[in-house]
C-alpha cells in the first residue's frame, strides 16, 4: 500500500549583508541545500531584520539581490524550495506585531544578541532591536515549520519563538507547530580568525578575520595563514587551542572528516602545512559557489522573476496561519 506522508516543514532566514561569510555557510546555508529532499524547505531574505541596524537604501537594494543570488548559488532548487524576500510577505510584520503582545519584556532583556548589538550600536537602539526576536518567531510560526536550520547563535532566538508558540497554543488552543533546531555538529559555530574566541562575523572591522563566500582564492589561503593560533605546533584538538580548535571545525565542515582523522592526517606536519591545507579546501568548497553566483548575479531579470514567484507561494502558506491567529484572538475576520 502506498503511503503519501506529508513532508515536515524546513524554515530559515538569512540577513542579506550582500556576501555571507564561510559561518553563514556552514552553520546554515550547507544544510539549507542538504535538507530539500527530505522536506518541504521555505527560505527567506531576512530584510525587515536587516533595518535594525541603519542601512543605506540603495546599498541595501543591491545586498538583496546579491544575497538571494548567493544563496540560490548555495544550492537551493526552486523546484523544491521557496526562496523569498521577508518585505514581499506582509504577514511577517502582522504577526509580529500580534507576537509582541505574547512576550515579555524580561524575555527579550534577557537576548543575547540584542546586548552585544546595542552595545556595539549605542546611538541607535531602536525598539526595533530589541524586539526582533518577535518578526524572528513570526517567520518561524508562520509557516508552522517543523525544523529551522540555524547556527549556534541563534538557538537563544528558537528557544524563544518555542516558548512564544507553547504560550499562545495554551491560551488559545493548538495554533502553531512547536519547531526544533537543526545545528550541525561542525561548523555551527564558525570563530574569528583573528580572535577565535569571538564569533565570525562580516561586522568584524578587521577582514583578514572572516573569510566571505566570494573572496578570491588567494585572499582565502592568505587569510587563513594569518589565521591566529598558538605556539604547539601540533594539530590536535584541545582545550586552550581555540585557535586550532577553529580551524580544524573548519577542516571538519568542509571534509567530513573527524577529528581524529584530522590529527591522524597532520600529524608530524607543522600549522604552516594545515592552515594551507585549510585554505585551499576551503577555496574548492566556494569555487563552484562563486561561479554560479556570477552567473544568477548578472540576470537580475531573473532574479526579480524568482522574488515575485517565491513571494506568491509564500503569501499562500503565511496568509492561512495569520486568518487562524486572528479567528483565535477574535478578530473579525471575513
Ligand atoms: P544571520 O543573518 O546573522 O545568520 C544567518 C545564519 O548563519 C548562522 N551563522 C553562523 N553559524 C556558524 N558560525 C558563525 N560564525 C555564524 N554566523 C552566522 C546563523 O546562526 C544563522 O543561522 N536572526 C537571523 C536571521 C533570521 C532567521 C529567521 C533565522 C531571521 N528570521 C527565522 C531562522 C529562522 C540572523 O540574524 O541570522
Amino acid at each position: 500500500m502506498e503511503t503519501t506522508e506529508k513532508k515536515k516543514r524546513v524554515l530559515s532566514m538569512v540577513q542579506p549583508t550582500g556576501t555571507f561569510t564561510i559561518g553563514n555557510y556552514f552553520g546554515a546555508l550547507k544544510n539549507f541545500a542538504a535538507l530539500q529532499d527530505e522536506y518541504e524547505c521555505v527560505y527567506a531574505m531576512a530584510d525587515l531584520h536587516a533595518i535594525t541596524v541603519r542601512q543605506e537604501p540603495k546599498q541595501l537594494r543591491e545586498n538583496v539581490y546579491k544575497s538571494y543570488a548567493l544563496t540560490l548559488a548555495c544550492g537551493i532548487d526552486l523546484d523544491k524550495s521557496i526562496l523569498f524576500l521577508q518585505s514581499q510577505v506582509p504577514e511577517h510584520s502582522q504577526l509580529a506585531w500580534i507576537l509582541n503582545c505574547y512576550t515579555q519584556f524580561g524575555e527579550l532583556s534577557r537576548m543575547t544578541q540584542f546586548k552585544d548589538k546595542s552595545a556595539k550600536h549605542a546611538d541607535n537602539i531602536n525598539a526595533g532591536l530589541f524586539t526582533y526576536p518577535c518578526l524572528m518567531a513570526a517567520d518561524i510560526l508562520l509557516y508552522q515549520a517543523d525544523y529551522v536550520p540555524i547556527g549556534a547563535d541563534q538557538k537563544q532566538h528558537l528557544e524563544l519563538t518555542r516558548n512564544i508558540a507553547e504560550r499562545f497554543n495554551g491560551v488559545y488552543s493548538p495554533t502553531f507547530t512547536v519547531p526544533d533546531g537543526i545545528i550541525p555538529k561542525n561548523g555551527a559555530r564558525v570563530m574569528s580568525l583573528a580572535d577565535p574566541t569571538k564569533k565570525m562575523s562580516k561586522s568584524d572591522d578587521n577582514v583578514n578575520s572572516f573569510i566571505t563566500l566570494l573572496d578570491p582564492r588567494d585572499t582565502i589561503i592568505k587569510k587563513f595563514k594569518r589565521a591566529v593560533t598558538d605556539s604547539e605546533a601540533c594539530v590536535r584538538f584541545a582545550e586552550g587551542k581555540d585557535g586550532i580548535n577553529n580551524l580544524m571545525g573548519i577542516y571538519s565542515a568542509a571534509t567530513g572528516k573527524t577529528m581524529e582523522e584530522i590529527e591522524a592526517e597532520f600529524a608530524g606536519k607543522g600549522y604552516g602545512d594545515f592552515k594551507v591545507a585549510v585554505g585551499e579546501t576551503v577555496a574548492d568548497v566556494l569555487a563552484p559557489i562563486q561561479e554560479k553566483f556570477a552567473e544568477l548575479y548578472a540576470d537580475k531579470k531573473y532574479l526579480e522573476k524568482c522574488f515575485a514567484e517565491n513571494a506568491e507561494k509564500a503569501h499562500y502558506i503565511a496568509r492561512k496561519t495569520v486568518s487562524k491567529v486572528m479567528r483565535k484572538i477574535g478578530y473579525i475576520n471575513l
